[in-house]
């Protein structure tokens, strides 16, 4: 009798300790992935009633960033950083939903946070482990003189930046700098120097981060333009350009002089039908100045 009675206490506290250790379990991280001043959930749920909520970010050193308790939120003890941007999905509280809502998120939000649950029925703790990301938005590639710069602003975490050609080839120097920012991303850019035996080539820059790539291509120039890709081409091309066009205008003014002439003998109305189908039928600057520059002459005619 008195056996089976011990036996009874043992198996009681077994039971005790298998309750106690069921009821303030630690389950596993969640991994949770935001954007960079996006919103962001911290899932958490619980069973029971009259729910204590402490959310907690580990990882700086147990700093409150959301207490509900009371049937309220118990925000006296909040750390500034978080001051505005959380909230509880307080309709959802009673149905055992204790998910934290955090807006604007930064790179400082990176870390370990805790769910403490406390209800009538016992204690909870789960952790997220939150991480930010800052997608890489654009390369920019550009070449000045024979250096090609490809540069990113504003990523999260530390990005990676690689050179490649088509058709490929060893390319000289690449030297990556990566500045942070006063929001902790990552500025990043790399100069590449062309030599003269590798004009003939693509250059493309991929700069990539765990979540996403994006790479940019500086094509090599034309060959049906001139050879050599240099500013004193490029110079050369616009210059040419000034030229031509003179020449257009100059060519128009003739065109003009001579039209103006056999105008002066015809009447005012069956000069400016004419003018207004000249104008009608072709589309090119050359000649739409052209046509303004008649209409000039006219107006100058009509007070003659
Ligand atoms: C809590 O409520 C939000 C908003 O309705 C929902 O998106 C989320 O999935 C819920 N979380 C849990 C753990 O029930
Ligand atoms: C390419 O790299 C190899 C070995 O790394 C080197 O021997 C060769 O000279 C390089 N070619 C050019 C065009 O730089
Ligand atoms: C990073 O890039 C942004 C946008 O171009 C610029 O405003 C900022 O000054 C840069 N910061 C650093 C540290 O280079």
């Amino acid at each position: 009798m008195k056996r089976s009675r011990i036996m009874a206490g043992i198996k009681g506290l077994v039971f005790l300790v298998v309750l106690t250790f069921q009821w303030t379990h630690v389950t596993g991280d969640t991994e949770v992935s935001c954007i960079f001043m996006e919103s962001c959930m911290l899932p958490c749920s619980y069973g029971g009633r009259d729910v204590v909520i402490h959310w907690i970010q580990v990882s700086t050193g147990d700093i409150t960033v959301h207490s509900f308790y009371h049937n309220q939120d118990q925000l006296e003890r909040q750390n500034q950083h978080f001051r505005g941007r959380t909230s509880l999905f307080n309709d959802q509280i009673s149905t055992g939903n204790a998910s934290l809502q955090l807006t604007k998120v930064e790179v400082q939000d990176e870390g370990k946070y805790k769910c403490y649950i406390s209800t009538i029925d016992g204690n909870k703790e789960s952790f997220i482990n939150l991480k930010i990301d800052a997608q890489i938005q654009k390369v920019n590639i550009q070449q000045v003189g024979n250096i090609i710069t490809c540069s990113s602003e504003g990523i999260y975490p530390k990005p990676e930046l690689t050179w490649s050609t088509s058709p490929p080839s060893n390319i000289t120097s690449k030297d990556i700098t990566v500045q942070p920012t006063e929001q902790l991303l990552y500025n990043i850019s790399s100069s590449l120097i062309v030599s003269d035996s590798e004009t003939d080539l693509d250059y493309s820059c991929t700069i990539s981060t765990r979540r996403n790539r994006k790479k940019a291509t500086l094509f090599k120039p034309d060959p049906a333009n001139d050879s050599p890709q240099s500013p004193n081409s490029n110079q050369l091309r616009a210059t040419r350009g000034g030229i031509i066009g003179g020449l257009f205008v100059i060519a128009a003014l003739a065109v003009l002089a001579v039209s103006a002439a056999v105008l002066c003998w015809s009447k005012k109305k069956d000069v400016s039908s004419a003018l207004h189908t000249n104008q009608e039928s072709t589309n090119t600057s050359d000649t739409k100045q052209a046509a303004s520059f008649e209409q000039l002459l006219l107006s100058s005619n009509n007070y003659s």
